[in-house]
């Protein structure tokens, strides 16, 4: 994480304190912070300061183990299999796509499937790690049920984020990483607890009507990405992280912040490999095929084409040089949290 100002810095400060009184270790606690700090910088506040009472509220009633003995095991140079011993998924995602950097570094392809993890945040976190020592990524993680299957009256489906990044040759990253659901839980959970409305079009109430109610979008169903074909991506990404890896999978996946009954035991799978497997110039070929979109006659009103992962880059970059700022629910949940 690049410097970041005062106010934020403290901010960190207090977020590491509040993990360590809940148990967690210096590092994980650190790890833990910069990931929902990293959240509010890139301005995916459904998955930053909002969700810190629900992680704490977990490890509180057991479902996520503060002192996780996280077991990696090796199958071959390229290939590992985490436990995560119900850590924070911060910490198993951090530990995951550090080994498959190192794999990919050495073999040239890094796999390493994940389970009994919990929610990590934001996938385009961890694939900027990746990118950042020249690989190309491809991250895949479940998520409780929000979707219905297409044809099905029931969520099942999370809105499983589906990330890939590469490097561009040049400094901003190319990272494509979106929920498959027309917006992800985490804006609607954010609307919820700060009573705001959700767009239209994107969430049906309990009676399968459309709804802008937060609160009623989560009593019902989220709507996919293009229909059967968003559909058929979560489900996807549920074979993936949950079916190949040993996670919870076909929507046992617990809902984070209403159910407490067990470990959410999510599944993540991260890809990643080197650039120069197949030519050798593969900067100068990416820089080409950028450059040859980016030069396309524009519509109407916009003024550049932008990639994926361009515009959170100069979110992150502006936003870094501000103050974060915090809602005054936030600002409770901070305050009961500290003391
Ligand atoms: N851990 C979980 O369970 C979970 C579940 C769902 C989502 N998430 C995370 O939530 C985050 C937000 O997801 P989202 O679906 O709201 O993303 P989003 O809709 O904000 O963006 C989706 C993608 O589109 C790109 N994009 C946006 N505007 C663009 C434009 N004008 N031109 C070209 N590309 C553009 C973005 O760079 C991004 O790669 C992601 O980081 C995701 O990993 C996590």
């Amino acid at each position: 994480m690049e410097k970041v100002n005062l106010k934020t810095e403290n901010l960190k400060k207090d977020i590491i304190k509040i993990f360590k009184k809940f148990g967690l270790s210096n590092n994980h606690a650190l790890i833990s912070a910069n990931a929902l700090i990293n959240a509010e910088l890139v301005g995916a506040y459904g998955h930053g300061l909002t969700r810190l009472k629900m992680y704490c509220d977990r490890i509180s009633k057991k479902v996520i183990n503060p002192k996780p003995k996280i077991k990696i095991k090796k199958i071959s140079q390229s290939i590992s299999h985490i436990d995560a011993n119900n850590s924070i998924g911060f910490v198993a995602a951090d530990i995951a796509i550090k080994k498959a950097i190192q794999n990919a570094k050495k073999t040239g392809v890094g796999l390493v499937a994940v389970k009994n993890s919990g929610h990590y945040g934001l996938s385009g976190y961890y694939a900027e790690q990746a990118v950042k020592k020249n690989l190309i990524t491809m991250i895949y993680t479940n998520a409780p049920p929000a979707v219905a299957p297409h044809g099905a009256l029931k969520s099942l489906f999370g809105t499983n984020p589906i990330c890939f990044g590469t490097p561009t040759g040049s400094k901003i990253p190319f990272i494509l990483d979106t929920s498959i659901s027309m917006i992800n839980r985490g804006k609607i959970r954010f609307a919820a607890k700060n009573n705001k409305k959700i767009p239209d079009g994107v969430a049906l109430d309990k009676f399968g009507k459309i709804t802008t109610d937060p609160k009623k979008a989560l009593q019902g169903v989220q709507l996919p990405i293009a229909g059967f074909r968003g559909s058929g991506l979560a489900w996807m990404v549920d074979i993936l992280s949950g079916v190949l890896t040993g996670g919870n999978h076909a929507g046992r996946v617990k809902d984070p912040f209403d159910d407490f009954s067990g470990p959410q035991n999510i599944g993540h799978l991260f890809i990643t490999f080197k650039t120069n497997l197949f030519v050798k110039n593969y900067n100068n070929r990416i820089k080409n095929n950028i450059k040859k979109v980016k030069r396309l006659p524009k519509i109407k009103g916009v003024k550049e084409i932008v990639y994926p992962g361009q515009n959170k880059y100069k979110r992150f970059k502006m936003n870094s040089k501000k103050e974060i700022k915090l809602t005054e629910v936030i600002k409770k949940d901070l305050e009961l949290l500290k003391n």
